[in-house]
């Protein structure tokens, strides 16, 4: 017989059907709750709400796990690409070979972006933060292609946008580093695979020859990966949110661009590195921040240390701690910033306060540090992070499509006034 709960209200009881995930988590469906009976469920932030059913990300916050698509986190940081990541999220299995050129030619074929999206860089103020730029411009996309709103594409259309929207994004994104700049826009080169032409349009000039460093597209390689999903987060769950009410798919990320701008979400990264700047500005001495960070009365709050659900360690903190330390090892960085850092991770690794709490570094304290080395400058910390989400935004925004979910309308227990009458402005006091 199939689980389910039993729910008694007013001596009466109804019968809650159990869901149960290929991993074996359960849920209540309380899809019939409110006709049944009357009532809502009230959940503040949904910690304990399952939005949606999704095959896309698997995370274990106990246990320190998250597999796309079945795939361990560790796996494909170590043998895979941005690219082939993308596939596998958005199109549910690992790419064949003939697959994955496919998919890589298309996203190259499709990188320049119409001449009138450089001119509408000029509209921004020199010092706009990247991000704003960035959600600016995705959401532009559906004004350059205005079929992308219709509810009924067919697959090849959707496919398109997919690749128009993983191929246009990173020359958008250096080219609001290099706006920010003042430097000359570099258009995207074709014979460059897609981490290889991201650095190129960053950071190279056309007065120079620019030499990629295949450690740093490494890397960079997998600092996107590592970000490429995290199933309902804040900024997915937007981007599902948006979706569900029929939004283009360029609209939609747009959205989820701004919820990832957000300091709690995406924005934790470049917060890291300017608590980084702050802690060395004042002497350097990690000690006294961390007593500030033990003191309740003292308002200094740790960026980058703990997480929303994982209870022990973040899965991609340790990848990336290994990263970063072979990374500044090979580059041959001494940056005092880092000295800080690793004052500051060992602190909280070995003090009873932070090991009790669980306040371990996260992948945000770690993905700052690692971007400064290879030469990212701290506000495109999160245009980066967005860079990288890209693929598990549109696959979840396509899962959602193609299960053809309602939209969003999730209810309130109302605390406001009840009825009054309206007083005339003269009687009011
Ligand atoms: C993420 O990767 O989206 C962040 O760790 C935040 C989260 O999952 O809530």
């Amino acid at each position: 017989m199939a689980e389910s709960a039993e729910l008694i209200l007013d001596g009466k009881s109804y019968s809650l059907p159990v869901i149960e995930g290929t991993e074996r988590e359960k849920a209540f469906d309380i899809g019939k709750l409110r006709d049944q009976t009357g009532y809502v469920t009230l959940d503040s932030g949904y910690k304990n709400t399952g939005a949606t059913k999704s095959a896309i990300t698997f995370l274990d916050g106990e246990e320190g796990i998250l597999r796309y698509r079945g795939y361990p986190i560790e796996q494909l940081a170590e043998k895979s690409s941005f690219i082939e990541v993308a596939y596998l999220l958005i199109y549910g299995k690992l790419p064949t070979e003939a697959e994955l050129q496919n998919f890589s030619n298309q996203i190259t074929k499709h990188t320049l972006v119409h001449e009138d999206v450089r001119k509408i860089f000029d509209g921004f103020p020199s010092a706009a933060h990247p991000m704003a730029i960035l959600s600016s411009l995705i959401c532009s996309l559906t004004a350059f292609y205005p079929e992308s709103v219709s509810p009924d594409l067919s697959k090849e259309e959707i496919d398109l946008n997919v690749i128009r929207l993983m191929a246009k994004i990173s020359t958008i994104a250096a080219w609001t580093y290099k706006n920010n700049m003042g430097h000359p826009l570099n258009y995207p080169r074709n014979d460059l695979d897609y981490c290889s032409n991201f650095l190129y349009m960053m950071f190279s000039f056309p007065t120079e020859k620019y030499d990629i460093d295949p450690r740093i597209v490494s890397a960079l390689n997998k600092l996107l990966i590592l970000h490429a999903d995290h199933e309902q987060n804040c900024s997915t769950s937007t981007v599902r949110l948006v979706g569900s009410a029929n939004a283009s798919l360029y609209g939609s990320v747009s959205a989820g661009i701004n919820a990832l701008w957000g300091p709690l979400h995406g924005g934790a990264n470049q917060e890291v590195l300017e608590m980084l700047q702050a802690i060395q500005k004042d002497g350097g001495d990690t000690s006294k921040f961390i007593a500030k960070a033990k003191d309740k009365n003292d308002s200094f709050r740790l960026m980058g240390f703990g997480h929303r659900v994982y209870k022990n360690f973040d899965p991609r903190a340790k990848i990336i701690k290994k990263a970063a330390d072979e990374v500044l090892a090979a580059l041959g960085i001494d940056d005092p910033l880092l000295k800080i850092a690793q004052e500051l991770e060992q602190a909280a690794l070995t003090d009873q306060y932070f090991i009790e709490r669980k306040l371990y570094p996260n992948v945000d304290f770690y993905s700052g540090i690692i971007y400064r080395a290879i030469g990212i400058p701290t506000e495109m910390f999160t245009v980066m992070f967005a860079l990288g989400r890209l693929p598990g935004w549109i696959a979840q925004w396509k899962e959602m499509r193609e299960n053809k979910e309602p939209i969003g309308r999730p209810r309130q227990i109302y605390t406001g006034e009840t009825e009054r009458d309206y007083t005339p402005i003269e009687q009011r006091s």
